[in-house]
């Protein structure tokens, strides 16, 4: 593990080595992506890893100069044996952050308090409401009249970390389950490379 000695006043921050998990389109991943390219912004994408072969952002990360690893769960006997590989990757890396971007898979106790408190997660609702899959759905079917997205730190407890941020949007009529989800989408590609930027300062002052 990359050490993570507390800065001292006026020196300048070393960017965390962050690797962002993703299983999918990895469109919240180009966010984090494209913002970490900015000067002075406190966490380093290192590499991208998804557990789908699949995953349309595997390219993205590739084209973009960043190492994408497939980590395909389905090639592991068990959760445990595909934790303990993914927890190798990261390890090999040095990495100090874990960002879950779209990531499909539940951890079990042992990968979330290996990484605890240096492994964040977007979840397209206002947590702690609508934990768990289709928000979105569930949200229309509830007449819910705000809906919106969070970042907060992975536990062992699916969705209910610590909350690092959070942001409504309306529910509009007429709204259907995709056009509710593109609302909240715009939203998470904003909130999450502050949040990023945030857990990552919080991260570089401790000792
Ligand atoms: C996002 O809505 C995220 O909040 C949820 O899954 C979706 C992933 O989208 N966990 P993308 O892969 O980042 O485009």
């Amino acid at each position: 593990m990359a050490s993570r000695c507390r800065q001292r006043a006026g020196s300048r921050v070393r960017p965390l080595r962050t690797a962002i998990l993703i299983s999918g389109r990895g469109s919240n991943m180009m966010a984090l992506v494209d913002s970490a390219r900015a000067p002075g912004f406190p966490a380093k994408i290192v590499v991208v890893i998804s557990n789908r072969p699949d995953a349309a952002g595997l390219d993205f990360a590739r084209v973009n100069g960043i190492e994408a690893v497939t980590l395909d769960h389905k090639a592991f006997p068990s959760r445990e044996t595909f934790e303990k590989a993914l927890d190798e990757i990261l390890r090999a890396r040095n990495i100090d952050l874990v960002a879950c971007a779209g990531f499909m898979r539940v951890m079990t106790p042992w990968l979330t308090s290996r990484w605890r408190g240096r492994m964040i997660n977007i979840h397209p609702s206002v947590l702690p409401a609508y934990k768990g899959l289709h928000t979105h759905e569930r949200v229309l079917a509830d007449g819910a009249k705000t809906h919106g997205c969070t970042v907060h730190y992975v536990t062992a407890e699916l969705d209910d970390g610590e909350i690092i941020a959070q942001v409504e949007v309306p529910v509009l009529p007429g709204d259907t389950a995709d056009s509710l989800a593109a609302r909240v989408l715009v939203e998470e590609h904003r909130l999450y490379p502050g949040a990023l930027a945030k857990a990552a300062r919080a991260q570089a002052k401790m000792s």
